[in-house]
Order: C-alpha cells, then sequence, then structure tokens
C-alpha cells in the first residue's frame, strides 16, 4: 500500500502517455497522493484537463508561471513528494537528466530534487539501443535513478522490440519497492518530536522552543525508507507526516507513556525538546494576581524519556538515537551527553540564535557516535533526515 505517499509524477511527450492516465488511477487506487506535470509534448498527446481530473490535483506545466511560484516554488514542488516518477521518460527527458539540463519545468525539477527519482523509459527501439541513449541510462543509474521496463514487444510506431514503457501495474510496483519496501521495510521505529507543555494553570505552561520540524523530517524520512514509525509529537508548530501511526500528547509524564507503550522497537530516535521541569501541583483554576504576592510554584524533575529506555535492560532498541542542543562547547558536551544518557548516537546542534536554526529550515549537525564526531556540512532539515535515515537503515541492516 502507498497511503500518505505523495508521487510528483512527470509525463513525458511520448505515445504511451496515454497509460500515464492510467498510471495516475492506478497510483490513486493504492493510496498515494499524485501530483502531476507536464511536459510541453506531453501536452500533444493528452491534456492537463484529465491529468488534473484523474489526480483531483493541480496540474503544474509552465517553470515561468507566476502563480504557480506564488503557490509553491519550483524547489519546493520538487521535494514536496516522497518519489518523484517520470513516466514515460522520453529519450529527449533522460538525455536532459543526464546532462542536468534545466530549460523547462520537468527537467528544472528533476535537477533540484532532493529524493529519488524512477524512470520508466519508453521510445521507439531504435532510439532505445542508440548508444546515446544506452550512455544516458548509464549515468542515470551510476547516480542513483531508478528505472523500470522498457518492455519488449509491438510499438505504436509498427516495430517490434524493447521500447514499450511498462504497465502502469509494473510501475506501482516498482513505487511500491522503491518507498515501501526499502531498506527499513519490516523495521519499527519510535520517534518523539516538538515540545512539551506542563501546566502551570489552565491557561498557563512551561515549554521549550522547538517546531518539530526536524524531528517531523526525521519520521517522514525514515518512513520512506520502508519503517513502520510510531510519531509521538507535543505540541508543534508542523503538521505531523501522513503514512505513520501519529500519537498527540501535551506533557513529558504523557510522553513517557506513550514511548513505554510504543515499545518495543528496532530503533527509538528522541527528537523532542522535553521540558526539564514540571509544576508539581499544578492548579485546576486560573491563578489571579492580586497585586501583592507573586506566586509560588514548586518544581519536580521529569522523567528523562531518552536515559530510561536508553538504559533499560528489556526491550531496548538496538539503536537508541537522542539529540543535543547546545549553545557552546558542541562536540564536548554532546560527547558528555551520550556517556550520560547511555544512547547509541547523539546528533548534536548549535542552537545559538544568531545560526537561525532554532525554528528555521536549515540545520548543521555533528554526529556522534561510539567512534567519534562526524560533523555535516549545514543542510536542509529534509536533507538532515535523509541522511539520518540511511544510516540508521544501515545500522540496522
Ligand atoms: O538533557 P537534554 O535535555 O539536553 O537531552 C536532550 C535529549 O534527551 C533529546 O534527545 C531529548 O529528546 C531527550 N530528553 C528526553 N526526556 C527528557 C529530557 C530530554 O527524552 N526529560
Amino acid at each position: 500500500m502507498l497511503a500518505g505517499k505523495r508521487i510528483l509524477l512527470i509525463i513525458g511527450g511520448g505515445i504511451a502517455a496515454f497509460k500515464s492516465l492510467d498510471l495516475i488511477r492506478r497510483l490513486r487506487e493504492h493510496g498515494a497522493t499524485v501530483t502531476p506535470v507536464l511536459t510541453k509534448s506531453a501536452e500533444e498527446f493528452v491534456t492537463p484537463l484529465s491529468a488534473s481530473a484523474l489526480a483531483a490535483q493541480k496540474v503544474y506545466r509552465d517553470l515561468f508561471d507566476l502563480t504557480d511560484e506564488a503557490e509553491m516554488g519550483h524547489i519546493e514542488l520538487s521535494r514536496a513528494a516522497d518519489l518523484v516518477v517520470v513516466a514515460p521518460a522520453t529519450a529527449d527527458l533522460m538525455a536532459k537528466m543526464a546532462g542536468g539540463l534545466a530549460n523547462d519545468l520537468a527537467s528544472t525539477l528533476l535537477l533540484a530534487t532532493d529524493k529519488r527519482v524512477l524512470i520508466a523509459p519508453a521510445m521507439n527501439v531504435r532510439m532505445w539501443e542508440h548508444p546515446a541513449t544506452q550512455r544516458n541510462l548509464g549515468v542515470l543509474k551510476e547516480d542513483g535513478v531508478l528505472v523500470v521496463g522498457p518492455d519488449e514487444g509491438d510499438m505504436a510506431c509498427g516495430e517490434y522490440g524493447p521500447g514499450r514503457m511498462s504497465e502502469p501495474l509494473a510501475i506501482v510496483a516498482a513505487v511500491e519497492d522503491a518507498l515501501v519496501n526499502g531498506p527499513l521495510k519490516g523495521h519499527h521505529i519510535v520517534v518523539t518530536s516538538g515540545p512539551t507543555h506542563e501546566p502551570i494553570d489552565p491557561v498557563r505552561y512551561i515549554a521549550n522552543r522547538s517546531s518539530g520540524a526536524q524531528g517531523t523530517a526525521i519520521a517522514r524520512a525514515l518512513s520512506a525508507l520502508g519503517a513502520k514509525v510510531s510519531f509521538i509529537t507535543g505540541p508543534a508548530d508542523v503538521a505531523p507526516p501522513d503514512g505513520v501511526g501519529v500519537i498527540k500528547v501535551q506533557t513529558a509524564a504523557q510522553m513517557a507513556d506513550a514511548v513505554e507503550a510504543a515499545l518495543p522497537a528496532d530503533a527509538a530516535v528522541f527528537a523532542a525538546a522535553v521540558a526539564d521541569w514540571r509544576v508539581k501541583t499544578a492548579s485546576d483554576k486560573k491563578m489571579k494576581k492580586d497585586g501583592k504576592s507573586l506566586p509560588k510554584l514548586d518544581f519536580a524533575e521529569n522523567p528523562d524519556i531518552l536515559a530510561g529506555v536508553a538504559q533499560r535492560k528489556k526491550n531496548r532498541p538496538q539503536l537508541v538515537v537522542g539529540f543535543a542542543a547546545e549553545t557552546d562547547d558542541v562536540e564536548a558536551n554532546a560527547t558528555a551527553k551520550r556517556k550520560r544518557k547511555g544512547c547509541d548516537w547523539i546528533v548534536a546542534n548549535d542552537v545559538r540564535p544568531e545560526t537561525g536554526i532554532m525554528g528555521g529550515t536549515e540545520n548543521a549537525v555533528t554526529l556522534i557516535t561510539k567512534d567519534g564526531a562526524d560533523a555535516w556540512p549545514r543542510l536542509s532539515k529534509d536533507q538532515v533526515a535523509a541522511k539520518l535515515a540511511a544510516k540508521i537503515a544501515e545500522a540496522l541492516s
């Protein structure tokens, strides 16, 4: 099943484009959301209206459409998907991809995306067998592009041989292989994210600053590699990803209970910014200011969820990953934190306000393991998530 998965479908200009309309239907039947993109020549074979009606989505066609840019920029469009599918992938589109050209919307999206790309080639047999196309195919495979087909058979042009686009259901199976049967298939991973809110009274609370953006991106990236994800989130600014099990909590105590209930798991990633303290007894009525005395709040320490899971004897996940938000001596503090908490990895980040990381779209992290510290370059939070998910897949394999 492809429930919650988002496919950006680029339809190239070939006679096989008519099969792409059926592909949209099949992908949706399997639970995916499909956003179609038509090249200029694709519009000679299928209409934007049919693609849009079948996808129940807006169809994107033009790189310089200012309305589109105002609604969703082309970079964002290329990254908002879990997988980019090119069907049919014509000889021309394959050549553009192999050469890194970006002279229309389709080729620009393919160059800008940070997601995996699956192509379903379709062309005349001589064009397919031409050394130029085979050379381009080799380059694309080396770049990590996934390929389904082409099939052998009678072609619309009257010739016989390899060049027919794979049937829609075979393309759906390849999409499932890429997204659901990924390297984390069969693995259960718990991810905590967002802040916790510790009530003082019914209207006031104590919290840490956290948008939940990095934890959400990690849950999405793990799910894209095929993991079953239990996503336990406090009140975050960003919406939880589709296709994962979401458990919403408010307090640290609720988060600890939800983690306990979600175990056993193969790995656990604790990205939440859990409040360290709670008010011992929250007032059940709004506390009034009387203009004279200040309220006295008695604090209690919250359970350390990460340390608790990392140090347990029974049901300890094989891989326990914690986060460290530091403002100074990032590497030394995070290395000490890894030992103190008993976890396997710490993802450390520098959250001094001048870095703009807190609440921003980028992150500069250092991964601390038993083998030392690995400083990653400044990346988007999605890219950090993809890199971390790939490392987790490697560690669990
Ligand atoms: O000790 P500190 O809060 O800096 O540790 C951060 C790491 O510990 C994060 O991975 C966070 O999710 C986790 N943590 C937790 N429970 C707490 C406090 C922190 O799981 N009560």
